[in-house]
């Protein structure tokens, strides 16, 4: 048997949940390559920039990385705009969630906050309130986001810049989904 026998819900049997959970754990254990996936698509996303939303994405994982930073980070810049294509008012959000399970509180708060912190660059222009982000400004994590999104993300649009490619994160990206917070399994 490899489909349950219920068309509802409230009718399925000790056997059908038992292979629903046998199903989705080597599901979520296959998250990893839909993430890949997911990224190779950031090139139709957002037009007008100088480059693709992957290319951009990959700036900001690179430049992570050299940096030194933490491997949960270096992921969390290669997908912090992976929202882009589905959530564009939301993409915060959407990143952030997807990270969630698998990274600290305060990688997850750089990641949920981003959208919010980046329009200190450009809000003033279009007669917003560029500030808009300090009402977060006493929160502990508030100098991180801002530092994400000055290092490792407003400066990610350059053509010029020699990103790694794609499958150089692989293993990073399965390293860090591969261990589901306990509260979240
Ligand atoms: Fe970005």
């Amino acid at each position: 048997m490899n489909t349950v026998g219920f068309t509802r819900m409230e009718n399925g049997t000790v056997e059908d949940y038992a292979l629903l959970s046998e199903l989705e754990e080597q599901y979520v254990r296959e998250l990893p390559d839909r993430l890949m996936d997911a990224l190779s698509r950031l090139q139709k996303t957002l037009p007008g920039y100088p480059i693709t939303r992957l290319e951009h994405s990959l700036q900001s994982a690179t430049r992570a990385h050299d940096a030194g930073e933490p491997e949960e980070l270096v992921v969390a810049a290669l997908l912090h705009d992976i929202g882009d294509e589905l959530a564009p008012v939301a993409h915060s959000e959407m990143a952030a969630a997807i990270l969630r399970p698998y990274v600290s509180e305060r990688v997850y708060w750089i990641i949920r906050h981003h959208g919010l912190f980046q329009t200190y660059y450009y809000h003033h222009h279009l007669g917003r309130d560029r500030n808009a982000r300090e009402v977060l400004k006493d929160h502990v994590w508030y100098q991180d986001c801002v530092d994400f999104c000055h290092n490792y993300d407003q400066n990610c649009f350059d053509p010029a810049f020699k990103s790694r490619d794609l499958e150089f994160f692989r293993p990073m990206v399965e390293r860090v989904f591969s261990n589901p917070k306990p509260e979240f399994t």
